[in-house]
Parts: structure tokens; sequence; C-alpha cells
């Protein structure tokens, strides 16, 4: 394939020397003509392992030329990556201005070519980027979206010190683009990456780095906060981290990382308090543990605001324990939430079976009785007797017993989904609480 690559940093780089080493013609465009200089004399911009190796065998096997001549670049390939740097603006937003300024080079060689031309941008941009580079190109080329050219989305995942490995060995390689032939092009230009190719709305692609490294960012910060914490009570850190990694069933596990309700019962808020209890006796700034319970407040806050900007005024809860197979209701966010309802105003019932069972017999009868008697009042025995008195139902906690019964809602009534239910096969109006 013939690549042409904007942006000979650290990630272009990397793939200039990838690509061209598997055998594409790769032309690498920079403003900066040092690096231009050093790469066609077969040495390296950057410090970074294997990298010179891979470099002086693309440049002597010509397969390999930089330049900073953007009409050579865009005329002799069918593709062109965009890896140029995105750096924070003064409030937090990328400036994306690089991005554009070679884009809009590029769209103005565009003009005077006749094949399909791909952009893939490889920098990291902010959602909604590639829309507005699709109105740069087409006003500055004369050209049309999806017939002469297409933007897609293409995120690195590289990290440096081991980007040529990472290159190789990337957790998937991510697509955002609905453009069938772009799809094609990329499978080809990664053929010799093995990893799971996963093909998205150009949107999601875009905003996925920013998510990937706020989390790896969020690991290192917890690690740093439970080792501050461990070695101020003459614990070892390291110790107590490494026996929490070993956790793969719910710590390093894909565990508790669906968006949907809020997180409450008799352990994570209770626990979470002793811990964030526990630094400040010993006088430690812990942010990241100490702000969990404000975040999963604000969440239940989102939960009852979303509800009321419905406007229905009978609402039916589908379980009201802290999740699904319990009756446990203490700390339920469901609580909460159907409680702020109720004070404002709204006509509220209630449909949970195994709270229903407990109310009888079971270990939280004496909870209903004496901590929530107003909720127990507003429970009914049957999700039939729930669905007629809501135009609403609030899908608070999911159970194999719902799936055959949201099958039958007439049209009229509307779902609002905390808990993640498969809305396929359903009539009524569906709406998820984040998604
Ligand atoms: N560095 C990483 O580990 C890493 C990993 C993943 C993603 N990213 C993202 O990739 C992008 C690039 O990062 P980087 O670290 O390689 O940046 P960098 O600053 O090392 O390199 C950017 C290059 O773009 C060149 N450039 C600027 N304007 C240009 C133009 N009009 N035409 C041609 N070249 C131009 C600069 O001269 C520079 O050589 C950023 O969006 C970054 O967030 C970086």
């Amino acid at each position: 394939m013939h690549i042409s690559i904007f942006g000979l940093g650290y990630v272009g780089s990397i793939s200039a020397a990838c690509l061209s080493n598997e055998g594409h013609t790769v032309i690498g465009v920079d403003i900066n003509e040092e690096k231009v200089s050093l790469i066609n004399n077969g040495d390296s911009p950057i410090v970074e392992p294997y990298l010179d190796q891979y470099i002086a065998t693309a440049v002597k096997s010509k397969k390999l030329l930089a330049t900073t001549d953007v009409k050579m670049a865009v005329m002799n390939t069918d593709i062109s990556i965009i890896c140029v740097g995105t750096p924070n603006r003064k409030d937090g937003n990328l400036n994306l201005n690089f991005v554009f300024d070679v884009v809009k080079q590029i769209a103005s060689i565009l003009a005077q070519k006749q094949s399909f031309h791909l952009i893939s941008i490889r920098s990291t941009v902010s959602p909604g980027t590639i829309k507005k580079i699709v109105e740069l190109v087409e006003k500055t080329s004369g050209k049309h979206d999806q017939i002469d050219f297409d933007i897609a989305s293409n995120p690195e995942f590289l990290r440096e010190g081991s980007a040529i490995y990472d290159y190789y060995n990337p957790p998937y390689t991510l697509i955002g683009t609905n453009n069938k032939q772009s799809i094609a092009l990329f499978q080809q230009m990664f053929q010799k990456v093995e990893a799971r190719f996963i093909v998205t709305e150009p949107q999601v692609a875009e905003i996925m780095k920013f998510i990937n490294n706020s989390f790896h960012a969020l690991k290192v910060s917890f690690a740093n906060e439970i080792g501050r914490l461990s070695k101020q009570l003459k614990l070892d850190g390291k110790e107590v981290m490494d026996i929490f990694m070993q956790d793969t069933k719910l710590n390093i596990s894909t565990y508790y990382l669906n968006p949907g309700g809020a997180f409450g019962g008799s352990c994570l808020p209770k626990d979470t308090r002793a811990l964030m209890a526990l630094g400040y006796k010993e006088g430690l700034s812990m942010p990241l543990i100490n702000n969990i319970l404000d975040s999963n407040d604000k969440h239940i806050k989102y939960c009852i605001d979303s509800i009321a900007a419905l406007q229905v005024n009978n609402i039916g809860f589908v379980g009201i324990a802290f999740k699904e197979n319990t009756d446990d209701l203490r700390e339920s966010p469901m609580v909460i939430i159907v409680e702020a309802l109720i004070g404002k105003g709204y006509n509220i019932k209630i449909y949970d079976n195994n709270v229903n069972a407990s109310k009888l017999l079971g270990s939280n009868k004496q909870y209903i009785e004496n901590s929530i008697p107003h909720l127990s009042q507003l429970m009914v025995h049957s999700f039939a007797e729930l669905s007629q008195h809501a135009d609403l139902l609030v899908i608070g906690n999911n159970n194999e017993e719902l799936n055959g019964l949201l099958k039958g809602l007439d049209k009229k009534k509307i779902i609002f989904d905390l808990s993640g239910i498969n809305p396929t096969d359903l009539y009524c109006k569906y709406y998820g609480v984040c998604w």
C-alpha cells in the first residue's frame, strides 16, 4: 500500500517505521526539516528502542522517505495518517489547530486528485472532530465525503519506551468509520498486527483514548493512595496491592464496569466510608477515595433528574433492593430515588418479588417495618398490578422473570432502564440511563 504519514514525532515515526518494514511504501511528512533529514539519513528522530534499526532498514530498501512536500506525499499515496500533536489548551480542551492545519493542506491537494483518498486520524482528538474535518475537507477540496474521500478515526494505543512492541500488540485495533472501502484498507494495512479489529462510529472511536487514558491515570492514583495509606499504617503497600491484584474475579476484571445504577448495599458504601475515615485519622490526603461516595451521590441525583425529566406522574419501580437477586434494602440507591420522587409528588408503586417475600418472613422484615414503612405501603404483589398503575416503568433490577414480562407491554408505556436489560422485542418507548 502507499501511505503518507503527517507528523513524525513519537506516534508518526513508529507508524512510519513499522508500516514500511512490513513492505508498505511510506512517505513521512513533517514541518520540522531536522526530523525529515534525520529519517532520510536512516536515523530515528526520537529515542525509542529498536526504532533506529527499523528506520535504517526501511530507508535503505527505499520503502521509507521523509519530506516537507505535502503535494508529493498526497498525490503518491492512497491513505494519509495524521499523527500531529494535540496539546491541552489552558482550559483543558485539546488544541486541534495542528490537525486542522494539516488536514486543510491535504484537502487543497485532494482537489487535484482523482482517486479515493482515506484520511486516518491517529492523533488523539475530541469527539466530533471528524465531523468538523469532513466539512473542512469538502469546503477546501470541493470533493464529496464517502465518494471521493473518507475521514476515519484510528486511535493509537502505544506507550513510549515499548512503542514498537505495542504497535504490533495493541489491546485492539479500533476503527471509527461507516465506510466499507476504508474498513478494507485498514484491514489490509494492519494485516501484520494481531489484535481484535473493532469497527465503530467515528465519535465512539474518538472518545476512547480519553477514557482509556483516564482509567489508566485512575489506576495509578488509586494504587498510590492505597500505597500512601499502607505506608502510614506501617504496612507494605506493594504487598497490599499485590494481593489486591490477585483478585482477578472482582478487582482486575470487567466486573463493576458496566454503567447503569449507582452502588449501594451493606458493604460498598460502609467500607468506603471506613477507608476514608482511616485516611482522615492518619492525616492523609486521599482525594480519589474521598470522592467516591460523592460521585455515587451525583449519579443517584442524575437518575432522579432523568426520571423526573420524563414528566410522567404514575411511575412503577421494578426492583427496589440494592441489586438483583437479593432482598437487601440497606443503602439501596433505589430507596433514595423513590423517596426523592415521592417528595416531588409522583404517584409511585413498587414491585420487587424478593422484597415481597422478606416482608412476610425474611430477615429484612424488621428493617422494612421500622425503617421504610412508607415504601412498604407502596408495594404491589405482581408485575401485572404494577403495569396497570404505571405509565412509566423504572427498571431498578434486572432478573430473568423480567424478560418475558416487558415484551408484553403496550406501546403507550415508557421504560426507563437503570440496570441494562436487553431492550430487544420491546413495543414501548425505551430510555437507558447511560445509553
Ligand atoms: N506519544 C505517545 O505515546 C502517544 C500515544 C498515543 C497517542 N498519542 C497522540 O498522538 C498524537 C501525536 O503525539 P506525538 O507524541 O507523536 O506528538 P509529537 O509532538 O512527538 O509529534 C508531532 C509532530 O507533528 C509535527 N507537525 C506539526 N504540524 C505539522 C504539519 N502541519 N505537518 C506535518 N507535521 C506537523 C511536529 O513537527 C512533530 O514532529 C497526539 O494527539 C497524542 O496525544 C501519543
